[in-house]
């Protein structure tokens, strides 16, 4: 029997995680189910718990749900700790969002300096996390989403004893956008990734085994329906996508299409507000619904954040270590010499065969120039903001934002970190 525990279980994602689990119930068997989260988010927690109990009642299975504020008792035995919590709340969010936009920059939950800021916050709380799972679960498996995922999940495998794979919701959307510019079920569509989180390539696209690459390139050009519900869906240029000859990933507009990205950003944030603020009145129309003692599925108005879909690949994931599947995923996972052109200790974001003991990437060998630097230059980013997140070194901060390719020089990445370090200093404690 199965015990998982939930950091950051008052999340409105929970829902679906639940429903995960119901419909794996026959090949998982998963009893107890620990929804911890703190003080701050103890109303959230109870209204989103309610509403899990309801559903595996509704569903009939042997699935208990228990709500705790104790992350000790929650994490104690466990076989699997899922991670999904956002230290400082959707405020900080906002926060994140803002600060660069002052300067001219990109201002993004996960790209550039907000996902920077997000880490510095996170990493922390995830060390203490791993502190409990190495004292209370070391044979536990961690099944990070807790963003920036990469950062996060390479933080805990550089500097814990904790067993973790990360997970995103993109390489998944990706698969999905494609079957559907197809118009066939996503099962007949494979894509090898390679990159980082919110920086990966679709290089290689098949349908039934037949590579499609080529013939289907033309078709992201509009790129419509291959954004996330989070994300701008400005189109891809033409010739950029067949001079690329690769399936960007959402993302990627904030690179490749800075300029635009950065205008558009800047009329939302003038208008209905920035990303952040627009989830924060969601997600209390969503906890409104969560309310409702008559509910008892996850309601369909939770495809409206940017995150949908993802809790199911944790339980699939989940369902693959548990019963040995070998088959395979698309996770954050330690490099290990599968991309040539990187560091072996770094978290890269690909395709793997999962099975008891853990992800184990395909080989990649080097990958074209096309998308090698940006690659390196975000991943040794993300290793200077690990870096600093761990020892609260200002150096290692400073050298992180100004290599960012979105932050234009020294000066902007200077006053950008000062108003990062100044506005978060509660959750800065290693600062
Ligand atoms: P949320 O704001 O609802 O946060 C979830 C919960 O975390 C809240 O109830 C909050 O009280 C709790 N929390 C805050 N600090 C905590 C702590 N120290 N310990 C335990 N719980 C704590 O956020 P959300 O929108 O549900 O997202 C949660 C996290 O998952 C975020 O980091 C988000 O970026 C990430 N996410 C990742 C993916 C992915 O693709 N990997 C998809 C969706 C969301
Ligand atoms: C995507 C990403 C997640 C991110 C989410 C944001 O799905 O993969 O990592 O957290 O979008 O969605 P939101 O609705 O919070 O803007
Ligand atoms: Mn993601
Ligand atoms: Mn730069």
């Amino acid at each position: 029997d199965l015990k998982i525990a939930v950091i950051g279980g008052g999340s409105s994602y929970t829902p679906e995680l639940i429903e995960g689990f119901i419909k794996r119930y026959e090949e998982l068997p998963v009893r107890d189910i620990y929804l911890m989260d703190i003080e701050e988010g103890k109303e959230k927690l109870e209204i989103v718990g309610g509403l899990a109990k309801r559903m595996v009642e509704k569903a009939g299975v042997g699935i208990n749900i228990h709500l705790t504020l104790d992350r000790r008792e929650a994490i104690k035995d466990a076989d699997f700790v899922v991670t999904q919590f956002r230290v400082g709340g959707i405020d900080a969010r906002i926060r994140d969002e803002k600060i660069p936009l002052k300067y001219d920059v990109i201002g993004q939950e996960t790209t550039g300096p907000g996902g920077f800021a997000k880490a510095q916050r996170t990493i922390p709380v995830i060390l203490d996390v791993c502190k409990d799972i190495e004292e209370l679960a070391p044979n536990a498996w961690l099944i990070n989403f807790t963003n920036p995922a990469g950062v996060i999940t390479e933080t805990i495998l550089k500097h814990t004893n904790v067993k973790a794979i990360g997970l995103c919701n993109v390489p998944i959307g990706m698969v999905h956008g494609v079957a559907k510019m197809l118009e066939v079920d996503s099962k007949r569509v494979y894509i090898d990734f390679a990159g980082l989180n919110h920086l990966v390539w679709g290089t290689h696209i098949y349908l039934d085994g037949e590579d499609i690459t080529e013939k289907l390139i033309d078709s992201f050009a509009g790129g419509k329906s291959l954004s996330m519900k989070n994300i701008p869906e400005l189109p891809w240029d033409p010739e950029f996508i067949k001079s690329l000859g690769m399936y960007p990933c959402p993302y990627h507009r904030y690179y490749y299409l800075t300029d635009q990205m950065l205008k558009e950003q800047k009329k939302e944030a003038a208008t209905v507000g920035t990303r952040g603020e627009v989830v924060k009145k969601l997600e209390k129309e969503l906890f409104e619904l969560y309310k409702d003692p008559n509910l008892n599925v996850k309601p369909p108005q939770l495809e409206k954040r940017g995150g949908a879909h993802y809790s199911d690949a944790a339980c699939s994931l989940i369902s693959s270590i548990y019963n040995d599947k070998k088959d395979i995923h698309v996770v954050n996972v330690r490099n290990n010499g599968t991309i040539a052109d990187l560091p072996d200790d770094v978290v890269i974001e690909t395709n793997a065969v999962v099975d008891k003991n853990g992800a184990h990437p395909i080989t990649i060998g080097h990958v074209s120039p096309k998308i090698r630097g940006l690659m390196q230059v975000v991943k040794a980013y993300e290793e200077l903001t690990i870096e600093a997140g761990v020892r609260g070194d200002y150096y290692a901060a400073l050298q992180a934002l100004t290599i960012h390719p979105l932050v234009p020089s020294a000066t902007i990445a200077k006053k950008i970190l000062d108003d990062i370090i100044e506005q978060n200093k509660e959750y800065l404690p290693q600062y």
